[in-house]
């Protein structure tokens, strides 16, 4: 999700406050067929809300309405209708603006305004279609004006937009239209407006769009996917004044041809993949306002050429690799109003006092850099924004006291340490909405508890520092409250439970203690982020009746059953409940949230069979589950493993990070993002995620009571990555299916009773970096191939009968026979290390039952495995067909 998509709706809103124009209404009758044509259309349409209706005016809504097709003097002529333009002399209608209409349905070919042939002017912006763009609309070769932004159109651009070579204004953007833009573009000679934003363009930008050299507005930013490099052509639009390629996956260096554009006001090419410097070219534009360049791969310095262009007042080049200073000559901008440097490799020495100049700027953010930032004490500037995080700040700047406008106050990642002053706490009360404080070394506040006195408060991060006393108590207003990794102790105040707004909280990682109950006994409306994780809390689980995406209860002291009404959190991602005393069975009804991607109860007191799913609906999302250390029986959930989707079918967003963003205030403040983290016991070892990765996929019902064989079933989890089913009393075969799992990284089967050899097959699994099957009951030569070749002693060690490398005991049997296991009569001959070794293994599992059960057990599982095998392979022939 990128920033801009949160400014739409707020752009909308703007927009169409402004679109309630009626079109003038003094015009002869109209003709006939134009009139019926346009009553035809009314009836084709029936109005609904839309969501871009909650913004338009109810005169917006009711403009088709008021068509009336009765005999009425004025009613009847269509020329006086809403939205209708005529031409003044002739009497047809040129001019149709239904924007925002709330019109409903699919236009077609047939739909009666392709008949209105003397269009000069089509709006009809902000409807929902839900379909392709009409070829009819080749038909309308008058238009200059065509508005179809926000239609809901879908498919190709029309090619027969090919016909309309009088546009001026085109304006196709916020709709889904895919494919490339088509070349025969560049022949509507006069557009002088090409708005392609927020569509889902492929393909490059064709250089023939230099042809258009009226365009003052190029438009193909938003969400659309360009790739290949920016034409330099672009160079000859020398009227255009808004350049927008943002949001697009544009390589290659900006083209030093755009320094050609000498009317450019608003550049905008944030969010792709461009490297190189800014151009020295850049350097003509002296017209520019907004240089928009965030997010990208440029690199090299700043340069000081942007002292030259003294129009400026909008800079973003966050997200970048520039390094070095920070141009001196930026003070030299009297307008500047936003600078945005963060997230990028500046360094040296900043003095505060160089903006002293910039008396407009409003907006100074620099933090994520290697910036040295000297406050001077008499800074009298006031700021809106300030971001200083990590900019070596060892005291809360002083000059702060004054300030009464900050909105957001950055101080994160600094060494700021020892106790907050009591001035702080009066800073800007009236309208800071955001304040981070983390990563400092903030010991305490003046008070305990203290009250925040920031009215306006929605966000604050006081996580990482080493905060002693009770949890602050914010705002009524706060909706984001994370207080994570401190030394916080005490029992949740009463008054933290009265916070009607708040939506994420995350107090991991303290010290915190008492019933949850007493505070969040009815958790309703709606919270993204629970995070309770690593604290002392006790008793009872809490009721949920809230819209949770993130509930995390681990390490906790939390016991008895799961609280039912989970079941009612739709949307909830994630669910750890590790490390508790929970005591139930395997909660299958969570198996309707629709959402579920991530549920851990490792570590409590989970038991019972699985029983097979009963509710229709099972688990599709998951793509994390770790059941390990229960009391779980019965054989392996084989039926659930054929639900779980999300396992089998690569993610589209398996490039991002599990976790939600949020944006807290408006368009300029930063989105953020909350991720997901868990910590899990893979490749044998305790990983902890501070990020998920969306193409994770694990599955970890080790050290449970689970017997049985591996059931087939589990061939159709392909992304599974992680297999961990060790320490249980898993029996039969090491199946050769395991194969299918083409993306396993990791397999545990250790610390059961599987038998017979370990299949050749798995040497295809060329991802396998962990593999451990120790103290099992195979037999046979271990696979040497491709991965195997990397597995050491450790993963074989505690079987009977494996041989070869990296083990130390050969291979030397005949090559007809499964090799290894001990005849009847070696069995006898009890002195062999190797005996004793296969005994202690097994006994492991028997729970003091008679050995020879448990040897007899593996003797008839080596045998049945054959057969099995035997049988996957004939299968495996059958299907290959
Ligand atoms: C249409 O005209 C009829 C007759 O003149 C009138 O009664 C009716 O209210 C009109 N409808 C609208 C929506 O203007
Ligand atoms: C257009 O109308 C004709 C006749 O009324 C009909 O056969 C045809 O299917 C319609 N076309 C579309 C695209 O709806
Ligand atoms: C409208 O366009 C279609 C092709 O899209 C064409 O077949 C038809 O003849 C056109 N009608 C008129 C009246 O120009
Ligand atoms: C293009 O416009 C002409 C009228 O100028 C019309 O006859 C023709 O059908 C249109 N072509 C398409 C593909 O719409
Ligand atoms: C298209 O219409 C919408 C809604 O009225 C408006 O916001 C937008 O600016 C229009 N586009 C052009 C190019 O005028
Ligand atoms: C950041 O700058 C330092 C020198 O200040 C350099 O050593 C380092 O490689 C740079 N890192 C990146 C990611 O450009
Ligand atoms: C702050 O003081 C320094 C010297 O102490 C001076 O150079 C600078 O101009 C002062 N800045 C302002 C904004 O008064
Ligand atoms: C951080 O602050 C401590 C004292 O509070 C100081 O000893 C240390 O040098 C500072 N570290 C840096 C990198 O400035
Ligand atoms: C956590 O709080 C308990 C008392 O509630 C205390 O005994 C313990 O030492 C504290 N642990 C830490 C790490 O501060
Ligand atoms: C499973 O793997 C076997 C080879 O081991 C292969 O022949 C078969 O096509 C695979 N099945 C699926 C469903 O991928």
């Amino acid at each position: 999700m990128k920033k801009e998509s949160l400014h739409f709706s707020y752009m909308i809103l703007l927009l169409t406050i402004v679109a309630s124009h009626s079109l003038a209404s003094t015009q002869p009758r109209c003709h006939e067929d134009e009139r019926s044509a346009l009553l035809e259309f009314k009836t084709t349409f029936f109005t609904r809300k839309h969501p871009c209706c909650y913004y338009s005016s109810p005169v917006e809504q009711a403009k088709i309405e008021s068509w009336n097709a009765s005999e009425g003097k004025t009613q009847s002529d269509c020329c006086s209708w809403t939205g209708v333009e005529c031409d003044k002399a002739s009497g047809h209608v040129i001019g149709l603006d239904l924007s925002c209409s709330c019109l409903s349905g699919k236009i077609d070919s047939n739909t009666s305004i392709f008949r209105l042939l003397r269009l000069r002017s089509l709006n009809l912006a902000f409807n929902d279609f839900n379909c392709q763009i009409p070829p009819t609309i080749g038909n309308l070769s008058s238009l200059k004006d065509l508005n179809f932004s926000g239609c809901n159109f879908m498919g190709h651009i029309s090619h027969s937009l090919r016909n309309l070579t009088q546009l001026v204004h085109l304006d196709l953007s916020v709709n889904d239209l895919n494919g490339m833009i088509p070349t025969y573009f560049s022949g509507i000679l006069n557009v002088e407006h090409l708005s392609l934003g927020y569509n889902s363009l492929t393909g490059e930008v064709p250089s023939s769009l230099g042809n258009l050299v009226q365009l003052s507005t190029l438009d193909l930013g938003g969400y659309n996917q360009l790739t290949g490099e920016i034409p330099s052509s672009l160079g000859n639009l020398v009227q255009l004044s808004t350049l927008d390629l943002g949001g697009n996956q544009l390589t290659g260096e900006i083209p030093s041809s755009i320094g050609d554009l000498i009317q450019l006001t608003n550049i905008d090419l944030q969010y792709n993949r461009l490297v190189g410097e800014i151009p020295l070219s850049f350097q003509n534009l002296l017209e520019l306002r907004s240089l928009t360049l965030d997010s990208n791969r440029l690199s090299g310095e700043i340069p000081s050429l942007l002292g030259r262009l003294t129009q400026l007042t909008h800079v973003y080049l966050s997200f970048n690799q520039f390094h070095g200073a920070i141009p001196s000559t930026i003070s030299q901008l009297q307008g500047l109003n936003s600078l945005y440097l963060n997230s990028n490799n500046l360094s040296g020495t900043v003095k505060l006092d160089m903006f002293s100049e910039a008396k407009n700027l409003r907006m100074l953010v620099l933090s994520s850099n290697k910036l040295s930032l000297i406050v001077e004490t008499n800074i009298t500037h006031q700021y809106w924004v300030l971001s200083l995080g990590s900019c070596n700040l060892n005291s809360f700047p002083e000059f702060l006291q004054d300030q009464n406008h900050l909105e957001l106050l950055d101080l994160s990642y600094n060494n700021i340490s020892g106790q907050v002053p009591k001035w702080f706490l009066n800073v800007s009360t009236e309208n800071l909405h955001i304040l981070n404080l983390s990563s400092n070394f903030l010991t305490s506040f003046a008070q305990d508890p203290v009250i925040f006195k920031w009215k306006e408060l929605l966000e604050v991060d006081l996580g990482f520092n080493e905060l002693q006393g009770s949890v602050p108590i914010p705002p009524p207003k706060i909706e984001c409250y994370f207080i994570s990794n401190n030394r916080l102790s005490g029992g949740i105040s009463p008054l933290l439970c009265n916070l009607s707004y708040i939506s994420m909280i995350d107090f991991s990682d303290n010290n915190l203690t008492g019933f949850l109950r007493q505070c969040f006994s009815n958790l309703s409306g709606y919270w993204g982020v629970l995070n309770l994780r690593s604290n002392n809390f006790i008793g009872k689980i809490p009721e949920f009746n809230g819209n949770f995406n993130m509930i995390d209860l681990s390490y906790n002291k939390l016991e008895g059953p799961l609280p039912r009404s989970l079941r009612n959190c739709n949307i909830l991602q994630f669910l750890n409940l590790a490390n508790n005393h929970i005591r139930d069975v395997f909660p299958s009804w969570l198996g309707s949230l629709l959402h579920l991607r991530v549920l851990i109860l490792r570590d409590n007191r989970f038991h019972g069979f699985i029983e097979e799913p009963t509710n229709r609906i099972k688990f599709p999302m998951l793509q994390i589950i770790d059941l390990s250390q229960n009391s779980f029986s019965g054989s392996l959930p084989s039926k659930y493993f054929k639900h779980w989707t999300a396992m089998e079918v690569p993610k589209r967003d398996s490039s991002s990070y599990l976790g939600i963003f949020f944006v807290v205030g408006w368009g300029h403040f930063p989105l953020s993002t909350f991720d997901y983290s868990m910590s899990v016991f893979a490749k044998g070892i305790q990983m902890n995620y501070s990020k998920i990765q969306g193409y994770l996929t694990l599955i970890d019902l080790s050290s449970n009571n689970f017997s049985g064989a591996i059931p087939e079933t589990i061939r159709s989890l392909k992304q599974l990555k992680l297999l961990n089913l060790s320490n249980n009393m898993l029996s039969g075969p090491l199946p050769p299916f395991l194969a299918n799992l083409t993306n396993l990284e990791a397999l545990d089967l250790s610390r059961n009773q599987l038998s017979g050899e370990i299949s050749r097959d798995l040497t295809q699994l060329t991802s396998l970096e962990v593999f451990d099957v120790s103290y099992n009951c195979l037999i046979g030569p271990i696979p040497k191939s491709r991965q195997f070749a990397t597995f050491e002693n450790n993963s074989y060690k505690g079987n009977l009968g494996l041989c070869g490398a990296p083990l130390s005991k050969k291979c030397g049997y005949p090559e007809a026979l499964p090799p290894s296991f001990p005849t009847s009569e070696e069995d006898r001959d009890s002195g062999s290390a190797m005996e004793v070794d296969w005994k202690i293994v097994c006994m492991g599992y028997a729970s003091g039952l008679v050995i020879g059960v448990v040897l007899g057990n593996c003797l008839i599982t080596r045998r049945r495995a054959q057969s099995l095998v035997k049988n996957f392979s004939r299968r495996k022939q059958r299907r290959r067909r």
